[in-house]
């Protein structure tokens, strides 16, 4: 009987652990908040577009909130947050205008943007730019398109979708800018929040010694891998994707770089965008008098 009681003593104090690390787990999660607001669903496929991308970072969560549904107290609890706007007569849409005048500071929060326009050139771009620079004057730190970590395909300074003729709606192409702004703006946040965020001058005094391209990951991988690459001094740089045939199926980066560690990413697409077949690829970084190959392999 004794024995029983104990054992029963010792499983509940072990669930009574597992309940206590996974309320602090959760805690500690970094929390991204998205705010949109829309009137014929656009804006919030993408905004559930950019739910899906902060959760593709496992230590990140996502909320997602109409514009009029957010309180201070929602606000004040994440670590970063995300604007999302239609386009109307070339301007934020009102009820986001109010939502900017009505918010407070923002210090240290991540904060991104994404709009969508019936038009091609109907303003879109100007909607992210002035929710950029709201989250700005309020003390966030914005983030948008990374050209060397697999820059937005529609949108220059955050995701955009053009919704009018002759496509209508939101693309997969678009859908899939807003995850990646999801992402860097959950990565990002989780940076600021644990102190690791790049210190340019100690990074920069630490220059690597070698010429170093390492193997990607995930591998294999569907749909995107991260390749990781150290130059010792500056170069031309040229990072290829070659196919079993040795033909080339895509150019991840053709600059000049200097001396440092880098990261890319491939999305599993050519160079025309279009997603590529399930196979052993190579990843070939050369320099001038250098140049590494690499193997990797994707699974649809
Ligand atoms: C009053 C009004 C003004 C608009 N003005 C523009 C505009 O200036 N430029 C543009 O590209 N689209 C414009 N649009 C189209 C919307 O931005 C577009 O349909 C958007 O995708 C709607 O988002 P929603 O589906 O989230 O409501 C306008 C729409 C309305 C209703």
């Amino acid at each position: 009987m004794k024995q029983v009681n104990f054992i029963l003593r010792l499983l509940i104090v072990l669930m009574a652990v597992l309940i206590l690390n996974s309320i602090i787990s959760a805690q500690q999660k970094i929390k991204i908040l998205i705010v949109y607001y829309s009137l014929t669903g656009t804006t919030e496929q993408m905004a559930i577009g950019v739910k899906e991308g902060v959760e593709r970072d496992s230590n990140a969560t996502a909320t997602l909130k109409k514009v009029d549904e957010v309180t201070s107290k929602i606000l004040n609890a994440v670590d970063g947050i995300v604007l999302g706007s239609p386009t109307y007569w070339g301007n934020i849409s009102n009820p986001m205008k109010k939502f900017l005048d009505d918010i407070g500071f923002l210090g240290d929060k991540v904060g991104g943007a994404f709009a969508t326009g019936a038009m091609k050139t109907g303003g879109k771009e100007h909607v992210v730019v002035s929710l950029l620079l709201a989250l700005l004057m309020k003390g966030a730190i914005i983030v948008g398109p990374v050209y060397d970590f697999g820059a937005f395909q529609s949108g220059a300074f955050g995701a955009s979708a053009m919704t009018g003729p002759p496509d209508n709606g939101v693309s997969e192409l678009e859908l899939e800018d807003a995850r990646k702004l999801g992402e860097r703006v959950a990565t990002i946040a989780g940076q600021m929040k644990s102190g690791t965020a790049v210190n340019v001058k100690t990074h920069s005094r630490q220059l690597p010694k070698g010429f170093n391209l390492q193997q990607n990951f995930p591998n294999p991988f569907n749909p995107e891998t991260k390749i990781n690459y150290e130059l010792p001094n500056r170069s031309r740089v040229l990072l290829k994707v070659f196919n079993e045939l040795g033909e080339e199926v895509r150019t991840l980066v053709d600059k000049e770089q200097f001396a440092g560690k880098y990261q890319v990413q491939w999305d599993g697409r050519d160079n025309n965008y279009k997603h590529v077949a399930t196979g052993v690829y190579f990843y070939q970084l050369s320099m001038e008098g250098a140049a590494q190959t690499k193997k990797m392999l994707l699974l649809r």
